[in-house]
């Protein structure tokens, strides 16, 4: 399949407005309706729709019902607290931005550590007080240290000497908590060993020759994801990280072990080659759409993106993990609100202390979540994203319902474009009485008054009762201006893959330009073809260069300008020539790194006279 036909069939599956309307595509195919392209890093959609067997759905049935799930970064980085030397270098990556040589990380980190002041019960205590369900910890990062009695004698136990194993300890509290447990899983970096990939500083080069890397993968990673597997109970999720050096056959293998000792453990897509059962964004990943490219015709499959409540990395720091934030409450409220509108799922990050406790301002933070959650869970748990594909602020929804979620609600206004089905009642859901709140709809337009006593302090929640079961809204594709021009910005893109971010204040890309798959997609409606100029909207950067294609041209497009500045600026001409809906779309052609701070904001075609 190339290129093409492939984002032909994700944007008809992402314009699918229900399940149903989807179905008569995915018969004909026996993989994931989405990038099946395998060149890149974390691409998804390898794995066989056969592998979503009945424990598998089971499983991702709870992942699409539960939304909310607590990350952990926890080792022995933690105890050096991000500092180096003297300076503040970095979290869970110290080892490997400050270059320490594995015998110095051994002897100032690994072996110090002594999580005395674990608990299990206070971790599920706090995960549970955030309406978090469940709880994926690092049993080994890129640092290489087991965070578990391991065979592997690179372990907390042995290594460290500490006689506890708080992987058997976690999971048992777990179980008997119905808290559900992941482990991340660092495959492919192992800054311990020689084989592992991502140590130059001590073994040479990041990247290692096959036969060591083979002999690391075989003799260690799959080994522990053997123990990972059979000796803590039932596992919910294996999430994998930074596949480096992987391919299909590692992929698969991986898949197996997991399958054969936990037949209903989910597999996140960072396993690599695109193979895994849910896909991941890329860190602090955010979208523009709805997507629902991943769901196969009889199984919502939600795509997962993850923050920190901390600062400055996802590991425990002196100077990041310690912060109030409780002036972004309403921000870390609203972003599951976003995510779960879009069709996501979220896992929050906490970064216990080297002694195992979770500080208290982390914990405030979620547990805030948490407190909303109790009174507006209905609108999150179990909910579907927005039924309009491009939601201007966060929306869910349920059967015959609708959830608007609005943040620092300042005036008493509630204004909703585009939603058709009739509404009959529109009330508030920490409204226990559920009054009635006065509306008025007119065509396309909704506006519903919240009198001042039921705004809520952080997020407020209108919930709509509609007249049909899956709500009608208007056609979203892009429609030409009267004067032919076609505005494409970001906000009304599709992303070809979850490698991108978007910044919903600034509404511009976030690391677009880092892999050429990256692509941003536009739905248009052609009413007069001809040639355009193309002007885009950016703060510059000359390294960079896309392509913009559409079904009959295309431009490459090399943004120019004061770098950090938005301009607009005109880059040549492109040729449409269909007079039918087209898919316009732009693709990284020569790359920038993850430091550029380039910010795209769309484009803007305008008819050649
Ligand atoms: C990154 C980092 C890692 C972190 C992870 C969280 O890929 O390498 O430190 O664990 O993302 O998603």
């Amino acid at each position: 399949m190339n290129l093409f036909k492939r984002i032909t069939i994700l944007v008809i599956i992402g314009n699918c407005l229900s399940l149903s309307s989807c179905r008569s595509n995915k018969s004909k195919v026996n993989q994931i309706d989405y990038v099946t392209e395998t060149g890149g890093k974390v691409d998804f959609g390898k794995t066989e729709v056969s592998a979503y067997t009945p424990e598998i759905r089971a499983n991702m049935e709870k992942l699409y019902e539960d939304k909310f799930g607590m990350f952990v970064h926890w080792g022995p980085y933690a105890q050096l607290e991000g500092v180096w030397k003297g300076k503040e270098v970095s979290a869970e990556w110290i080892m490997h931005n400050a270059k320490i040589p594995v015998d110095e990380y051994e002897q100032y980190a690994a072996s110090l550590f002594r999580p005395e002041k674990f608990k299990a019960s206070d971790w599920v205590d706090i995960a549970e007080n955030a309406g978090m369900k469940f709880i994926v910890l690092t049993a080994k990062h890129h640092d290489g240290f087991a965070m578990y009695d391991s065979k592997n004698p690179y372990n907390l136990v042995d290594f460290a000497g500490f006689d506890r194993d708080i992987l058997k300890e976690l999971s048992e509290e777990c179980a008997e908590r119905n808290m559900k447990l992941g482990f991340y899983y660092s495959q492919s970096q192992d800054w311990h060993e020689e084989g592992g990939a991502g140590n130059s500083w001590d073994f040479g080069s990041r990247i290692k020759p096959q036969d060591k890397f083979d002999a690391y993968f075989n003799e260690k990673a799959v080994e522990q994801v053997k123990e990972l597997t059979t000796n803590y109970g039932d596992i919910f999720m294996v999430w994998f990280d930074t596949p480096i050096q992987m391919d299909d056959e590692k992929c698969q293998l991986m898949m197996d072990i997991v399958k054969d000792n936990q037949p209903g453990a989910l597999v996140n897509s960072r396993l690599g080659q695109g193979f895994g059962h849910f896909d991941v964004s890329i860190d602090n990943g955010k979208t523009p759409s709805v997507s629902k490219a991943t769901w196969l015709s009889d199984l919502k499959v939600p795509w997962q993106t993850h923050e920190s409540v901390t600062q400055r990395g996802w590991g425990y720091t002196s100077y990041g993990g310690e912060n109030d934030r409780s002036d972004e409450y309403s921000d870390f409220i609203y972003s599951l609100c976003r995510i779960v509108g879009n069709g996501g799922v979220y896992l929050l990050n906490v970064a216990p202390r080297p002694d195992g406790t979770i500080p208290q301002s982390q914990v405030n933070s979620i547990t805030a979540i948490g407190d909303w959650l109790k009174v507006n869970g209905e609108a999150i748990y179990g909910a579907d994203p927005s039924p309009l594909k491009f939601p201007p602020y966060a929306i869910t929804s349920k059967p015959g319902k609708i959830y608007l979620h609005i943040k620092d609600l300042v005036d008493n206004q509630v204004v909703l474009n585009g939603l058709l089905s009739k509404v009959n009642k529109a009330y508030c859901l920490a409204d226990q009485t559920m009054q009635s709140l006065e509306f008025v709809q007119e065509g396309e337009l909704l506006s519903v008054t919240v009198p001042e006593a039921l705004k809520q302090p952080r997020v407020t929640v209108v919930v709509l009762e509609i007249e049909d079961e899956a709500a009608k809204v208007i056609n979203e594709i892009i429609q030409q201006e009267a004067d032919g021009t076609i505005n494409l910005p970001v906000a009304k893109c599709e992303f070809a893959i979850r490698r991108i971010s978007y910044d919903y204040e600034e509404q511009v890309t976030h690391r677009w330009g880092e892999n050429n798959k990256q692509g941003l997609i536009w739905t248009v409606n052609i009413t007069k073809p001809g040639v355009y100029n193309v002007m885009s909207e950016d703060n510059g950067n000359n390294d960079y260069v896309f392509e913009l294609r559409t079904p009959s041209d295309t431009l490459d497009i090399a943004p120019k300008g004061n770098i950090g500045e938005m301009t607009l600026k005109s880059h040549g001409t492109i040729q449409i020539n269909q007079n039918e809906n087209v898919t316009i779309s732009a693709y990284p052609k020569a790359l920038i790194g993850m430091s550029s701070r380039f910010n795209f904001k769309g484009l803007k075609l305008v008819p050649v006279k």
